[in-house]
């Protein structure tokens, strides 16, 4: 079994999409072993996506992700890290493929409802930054 990290992006969450997101997730078979609902400060943004900070869009980034309230959550699967960036689709919710989160529920590249780690390290980092394992289900 493998573990990736996910969010529902306070975009999403505002919208009143954090059920609907949920309940696909449960449907494609994901176990989810830790949820819980937060307020990102600009700081923990700023840590979190601290692999984008050179980027010209880190700024509007963690300005973003600290606008509200989000949902983080470690999920479950065989492949899950795979599997959960397929369900959500292309970061650009207008590239994205029909059935996915971006697409059904992402505005634009900013507002794109969902984060998912792309890699086992990423994975491992951002698992441990909101999580302890003694929190895991
Ligand atoms: P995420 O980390 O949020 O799951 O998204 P991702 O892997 O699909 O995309 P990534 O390259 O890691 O970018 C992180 C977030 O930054 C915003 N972004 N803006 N303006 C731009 O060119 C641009 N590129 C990326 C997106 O909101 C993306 O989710
Ligand atoms: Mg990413």
């Amino acid at each position: 079994m493998e573990r990736t990290f996910a969010i529902i992006k306070p975009d999403a969450t505002a919208a009143g999409n954090a059920g609907a997101i949920l309940t696909r997730i449960e449907k494609e078979g994901f176990n989810v072993i830790g949820l819980k609902k937060i307020h990102l400060s600009k700081k923990e943004a700023e840590g979190f996506y601290a692999v984008h900070a050179e980027r010209p869009f880190y700024g509007e980034l963690t300005d973003f992700m600290c606008s509200g309230p989000c949902i983080v959550m470690i999920l479950e699967k065989e492949g899950a890290i795979k599997a959960w960036r397929d369900l959500m689709g292309a970061t650009n919710p207008k590239d994205a493929a029909e059935g996915t989160m971006r697409k059904e529920f992402g505005v634009s590249i900013d507002n794109n409802a969902t984060h998912g780690s792309d890699a086992t390290d990423t994975a491992a980092y951002e698992m441990a930054f909101f999580f302890s394992e003694l929190e895991l289900v």
